[in-house]
Parts: C-alpha cells; sequence; structure tokens
C-alpha cells in the first residue's frame, strides 16, 4: 500500500488525518492513502519555497527552459504509466488520460522555447541619452491548488510557466487525484526541478485556506493559481484581495451550445455527446445546455437521444464514452443535481436515472456497474431559463436543451446564467458565427467543435462567475508569473528631469491648405493665393 505525505525541500512532510484515495471504477481499490498536512506545514511549505526561490531566479531563463523541456520529454516517456495511473484513480477513459498526458507535453514544449524569448522592451525615451528598458522579473512564490478532474494537464499549465519565470511553486493537488499528482511532481523533481522549488503538500481545503491565509500574513506567498469551483474562487479571492494579490481564478462553467438551423445535424450530436458526457461532464468546459433553434430542435434531440442512449459507458480502461465518476464527493454532488430534474423536463438519454446498478442497468455497459461510481446519462429536454439546471454548474453527466428563435435570442439564453468559459456555435453561416463570437461573453469560442478541448497554447479562461479574468497557457499566463520591472538608464552625464526637461519643437498651428488645393475654383482666387 503507498501511503504519501507532504513533500517539502525534498523531505517527506508526514501529516497526521489520512486520506483514502480510492479508484473511482473499483471502490475496493485503495490507490493511496494520503497523510494530510495541518496549517503549519501548509505555511511551513511557503516559507520553504520562498528560501529556495532566489537562486532558481538566478538560474537564466533558458536554463530553467531546458528543465522545464526535460519535465516534458520525462513525461512522454512515461506517457502511458501515467495515464494508467489517472485512469485507475480518478477514473478518466484512457484515451482521454492519454490526451490530458499529452497536454503536458505540450505545455512543455511551448515553454521551452519560452525560456529563450522571456522578452522585455527596448523602450524609447522623452530625453537624449537615456535609455528605457522594460524587464519581466518572477512573481517568487506561487501557491498553486488544483481540482482532480485534470490531475496533471491543469496543474501543468501553472508549474511549466511559473518554474519556467522563474518561480519556486507550493502545489496543493485534490486529495481524491494524490498518487497522480505525487507522479507527476516526481517526474519534475527528476527532470531537474530543485527539490525545494516544488513543493507538494497535501491538505483538506479549510487547512489550506487557513495555511494560505497565515502565509500571506507573513509575506511568503506572492501569486495564487486556483482551479475549482466558483464558490472556492470566491473565497480564495477574498482572501487574496485582502493581501492585495489577485489571484490565477479558474472556475465553473456553464457551457452553451447554440445549434443553428443551417447546422450539420450529425456534426453537432457528436461533439455535443462529447462535450457533455466526456469526462463524465467533470470538466469546467463540459456542455451544460444546447440551445437548439426551433425549426431543428425536434430532429436534433431525436438523433442526440440516439446517441447518448447507445453510448459505451462503463469501466475506463475500454473504449468509452464516459466512466465512473471522480470520487464519493462528486457522487454526492450529482445526486443532488439529479434533484433538480422537475416536472416539465423530459429526460431522455437512458433507461433510468441514478446509479447504475443490477436492478437499474445501462444497456451495454462495460464491466461490473457496482464496484464504482456509475451513473446514467441525463439527456434533459424542455429546460426553462430559470431552472436550477439552467443556471448552475451541474458537473456529471447531463445534458439540458432548451430551444430559441432569433439569434438574439439564442445569446441571452447562452449568457444567461452568468459563467463565462467555454460556449460554440453549430453553423456554416459566417454571419452567425460572427455575431455570436460578439455576442456571448465566454472567454473561448468554437464554432462547429466542442465546448472542451481548448489546445495547449491559446489563452484558456473565463468572465463572469468562470473567473477573475486572467488567462492560461501560451504567452498569455506569463503575465501571471511574472511582474513587469521597467528601468531608465541616462547616461547623459547631467539631471534630466522626465516632463520638465523635455525638448520642444515649434510648430505652426494657424496654417491651412491654400483653398486652391480643393480643385477647380475662381481663376482670381486661384492667383491671389499663389
Ligand atoms: C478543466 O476542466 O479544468 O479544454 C480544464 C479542455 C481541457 C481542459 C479542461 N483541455 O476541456
Amino acid at each position: 500500500m503507498t501511503v504519501l505525505s507532504s513533500v517539502i525541500d525534498g523531505t517527506d512532510a508526514g501529516g497526521g488525518t489520512a486520506f483514502e484515495s480510492r479508484n473511482p471504477a473499483l471502490l475496493e481499490d485503495i490507490v493511496a492513502r494520503v497523510e494530510l498536512a495541518d496549517a503549519v506545514t501548509v505555511r511551513a511549505a511557503c516559507a520553504s519555497a520562498r528560501r529556495a526561490q532566489r537562486d532558481w531566479a538566478r538560474v537564466p531563463a533558458p536554463v530553467r527552459g531546458q528543465v522545464v523541456g526535460a519535465f516534458g520529454r520525462l513525461v512522454a516517456d512515461n506517457k502511458d504509466a501515467l495515464a494508467r495511473l489517472v485512469t485507475r484513480e480518478i477514473g478518466k477513459p484512457r484515451a482521454e488520460a492519454l490526451g490530458e498526458v499529452q497536454e503536458i507535453i505540450d505545455t512543455c514544449e511551448f515553454f521551452l522555447g519560452e525560456g529563450r524569448r522571456l522578452y522585455g522592451q527596448t523602450v524609447p525615451s522623452e530625453m537624449p541619452d537615456k535609455q528605457l528598458f522594460t524587464y519581466r522579473v518572477p512573481a517568487g512564490v506561487a501557491m498553486v491548488i488544483t481540482a482532480g478532474n485534470f490531475p496533471v494537464a491543469v496543474p501543468s499549465w501553472y508549474l511549466a510557466p511559473a518554474l519556467l519565470c522563474g518561480n519556486a511553486v507550493v502545489w496543493k493537488p485534490a486529495e481524491y487525484a494524490a498518487a497522480t499528482a505525487r507522479a507527476l511532481a516526481e517526474l519534475a523533481w527528476h527532470a531537474g526541478v530543485p527539490a525545494g522549488v516544488l513543493n507538494l503538500v497535501y491538505a483538506d481545503g479549510e487547512t489550506t485556506y487557513a495555511g494560505l491565509d497565515a502565509a500571506l500574513t507573513d509575506g511568503l506567498v506572492d501569486k495564487v493559481g486556483f482551479t475549482g469551483s466558483t464558490a472556492v474562487g470566491r473565497r480564495i479571492g477574498e482572501l487574496c484581495g485582502r493581501h492585495l494579490q489577485t489571484p490565477c481564478l479558474e472556475l465553473g462553467g456553464k457551457n452553451p451550445m447554440v445549434i443553428a438551423p443551417d447546422a450539420d445535424l450529425d456534426l453537432a450530436v457528436e461533439a455535443a455527446l462529447f462535450s457533455g458526457y466526456g469526462t463524465a461532464g467533470q470538466r469546467c468546459t463540459s456542455l451544460g445546455t444546447v440551445i437548439a433553434h426551433a425549426d431543428v430542435h425536434d430532429e436534433f434531440v431525436r438523433r442526440f437521444d440516439h446517441a447518448v442512449r447507445t453510448a459505451p459507458v462503463g469501466d475506463p480502461a475500454g473504449e468509452v464514452v464516459f466512466g465512473p465518476l471522480l470520487d464519493e464527493k462528486f457522487a454526492r454532488g450529482f445526486e443532488t443535481t439529479l434533484g433538480w430534474i422537475a416536472g416539465h423536463h423530459t429526460v431522455l438519454g437512458s433507461s433510468a436515472v441514478g446509479r447504475i446498478t443490477a436492478d437499474a442497468p445501462r444497456e451495454g455497459f462495460a464491466g461490473d456497474p457496482s464496484a464504482g461510481l456509475y451513473y446514467h446519462p441525463v439527456l434533459l429536454d424542455g429546460v426553462r431559463a430559470g431552472d436550477k439546471v439552467f443556471t448552475e454548474e451541474t458537473f456529471g453527466p447531463i445534458v439540458g436543451v432548451t430551444t430559441y428563435r432569433t439569434l438574439d435570442e439564442a445569446i441571452e439564453l447562452a449568457n444567461a446564467p452568468g459563467y463565462g468559459l467555454s460556449s460554440a456555435v453549430y453553423t456554416n453561416d459566417p454571419a452567425t458565427a460572427f455575431r455570436f463570437r460578439q455576442g456571448i461573453s465566454a472567454g473561448m469560442v468554437s464554432v462547429n467543435n466542442s465546448t472542451s478541448g481548448a489546445e495547449a497554447h491559446l489563452p484558456f479562461g473565463g468572465n463572469g462567475k468562470s473567473g477573475n479574468g486572467s488567462r492560461q497557457s501560451g504567452v498569455w499566463v506569463l503575465d501571471q508569473f511574472t511582474r513587469w520591472q521597467s528601468m531608465n538608464w541616462d547616461f547623459s552625464g547631467s539631471l534630466q528631469k522626465a516632463q520638465m526637461d523635455v525638448g520642444t519643437i515649434d510648430t505652426d498651428p494657424g496654417y491651412r491648405l491654400p483653398d486652391s488645393w480643393d480643385g477647380p475654383g475662381d481663376r482670381e482666387d486661384d492667383r491671389r493665393t499663389a
């Protein structure tokens, strides 16, 4: 049995309360026993990171880039093993788990190159013999708190750029993905990330909050990165705000998919199935509500219902659309969501609602449903704008469908829940696609593609209840992990005062072009002007 505890500066920190991380597809399989740290340990990890950060920042960025590159290569060489662990610990189907690991490799490849760029600028001064420069300097110590639905890809979105930029990191992964987190940290350490520069802390939510509060109070944390629920994001945002910090928040989503009357319905159904039920609907980018044009609604729902009913569900080691929910907490959350189904809804997509059991079987189920946290997929037609299933994130295999008549109405419905992470429109009309892009409040827009599955080098992030405007991935995340420093260097040999000693050049503000230049006019006038 693997017993895991926090690792601070390369040393096992032990811990108190034990947590069992179980395989959600086979609950009797305990993947790891996790010793959870107390708040004092969380703070100590930040203090350790603070000590290590200075030396790391002195390593030239291209050399730090080499380490990030080596990390990516080590992940690639361990791709299969890491993906297997993802599947075992959180039940993500094999193909998606491999995709998740690929996302780390892509991220590291991108930031390897950024080590040789990390550009600042030379800027002209308003005075002679003076030069201006800008530099990106590391924020300092980053505390990274991540969810377990993407137990390695999403953490890598923080770790790779934070380390590349010269920060030290304290990473608090989800307890139910503890073994996967440890595996990723091992790969980082073996790639050359110094032990003190990446610290791994296992703690529950309240303890993390208390430890972070203490660390912020003592000036030990300079940046917080958090991926998780909107409710927790709000608390972290408040805490950071009290310490004058802006966290990088990637929160929930209620991602709409608009089906225009000219949409290719088969394509739209394929995308709705993947984005609604892939990862058992537990992505922040998962499809929430389909908003189908009234003219195509019935046909779309007929085809979508067929696709959901026949989708392979079961053992995530096989080729299934989705496996179990992430862990007990998420299963309980989904049970609550199922309670929001109301009399005016038409329930489609499976033969039953709730847990898949011998008494409530799912046709074609792969494996033994009683072994894990398996749920019937739900397709809910007749959803109305005021319904809880319409306004709230559901985080499970459930998709709602509603209708619209004008594009303005569709956009209004798409924005109504107040999230703003991802969105999609199915249409072949450029005007519809561009009008949708213009009107939608989401940070990410897909045309004829899934709401989920963002590429690793485009800005990732949301607005409204989905985040505070921060963006991850690509060059955009550099602004999260660096601060701009400006420098001026005067080599004139005298004190040149900005705004006061600036030279001026005389102008003739009363000058007007001669009328004759307007076109043929009165000959007399022309001669006089000439
Ligand atoms: C998340 O669920 O927190 O775009 C991230 C996607 C994935 C990342 C999801 N690349 O669906």
